[in-house]
């Protein structure tokens, strides 16, 4: 933990300000749902800023695993690395253990989870022991015909997770991130080949998952194919 001494003046108000601001908030526990490139990823930083929400993205936990190769990565590389889902029993044990951080305190944005049928039945599993529930599911619709352009002209930073697209969203300076000047990278399995796999995966195993939240009556359909700015506006509305 940081010796409060050494932080400024400045930073500690602001972070202040910002508790206070977060308490007036209200707790939300949302999911955010949608075939690769639709903008989950893009929009869940904005969302988890406004209402003091962790970001919880399975696929962002499992590439750190695999980078740092744990057990954990060290099962799931090979199936990521095709495109196709890892297991049940990986992706709900880590985000079993992410909800208990202070972080998480909130409530959640679920980003690439729940993604079968039976990791939605294990959440709800998970929330009824904590006494809670899901409160809105977000369907990132869009047609797959838009997906290629925007998952092979993307970039992300890897360490914060910010996400940047060489047409629709380009970093002040090619191949480096806004805010720290590191270097932007490409993720392996977004090439036009391993996508073909990952939408097929989408395709069987995730729209059930849709199905299983419409019925819950939860679900709202967010039109992906928008400009950002305005699948923002979107969001903002569906979650107001
Ligand atoms: P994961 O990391 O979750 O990947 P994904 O679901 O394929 O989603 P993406 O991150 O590719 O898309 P996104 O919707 O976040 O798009 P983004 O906002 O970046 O999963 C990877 C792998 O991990 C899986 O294949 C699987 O193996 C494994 N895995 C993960 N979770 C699992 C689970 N629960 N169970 C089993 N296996 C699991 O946008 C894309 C690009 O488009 C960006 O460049 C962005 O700048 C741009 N963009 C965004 N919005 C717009 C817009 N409105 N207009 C124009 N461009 C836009």
């Amino acid at each position: 933990m940081a010796d409060l001494e050494d932080v400024q003046t400045v930073d500690l108000m602001s972070e202040l300000l910002r508790r206070l601001k977060c308490s007036q908030k209200p707790d939300k526990r949302l999911i955010f749902i949608g075939p690769p490139g639709s903008g989950k990823g893009t929009q869940s930083p904005i969302v988890k800023d406004e209402f003091c929400l962790c970001h919880l993205s399975t696929g962002d936990m499992l590439r750190a695993a695999v980078a740092s190769k744990t057990p954990l990565g060290l099962k799931a590389k090979e199936a990521m690395d095709k495109g196709a889902l890892v297991t049940d029993e990986l992706v709900v044990g880590i985000i079993d253990e992410a909800m208990n951080k202070p972080k998480c305190q909130k409530g959640f944005i679920l980003d690439g989870f729940p993604r079968t049928v039976a990791q939605a039945e294990k959440l709800d599993e998970m929330l009824k022991k904590r006494g809670t529930g899901i409160d809105k599911v977000l369907n990132f619709a869009i047609d797959d015909s838009v997906l290629e352009e925007r998952i092979t002209g993307r970039w992300i930073h890897p360490s914060s997770g910010r996400s940047y697209h060489t047409k629709f969203a380009p970093p002040k300076t090619p191949g480096v991130d806004d805010i720290t000047g590191e270097p932007l990278i490409q993720r392996k399995d977004d090439n036009a080949e391993v996508l073909r796999s990952r939408l097929a995966a989408f395709h069987t195993q995730t729209e059930p998952v849709i199905e299983y939240y419409a019925k819950k009556a939860v679900l709202t359909n967010i039109h992906a194919e928008k400009a950002p700015q305005d699948v923002t506006s979107e969001v903002q509305k569906a979650l107001s």
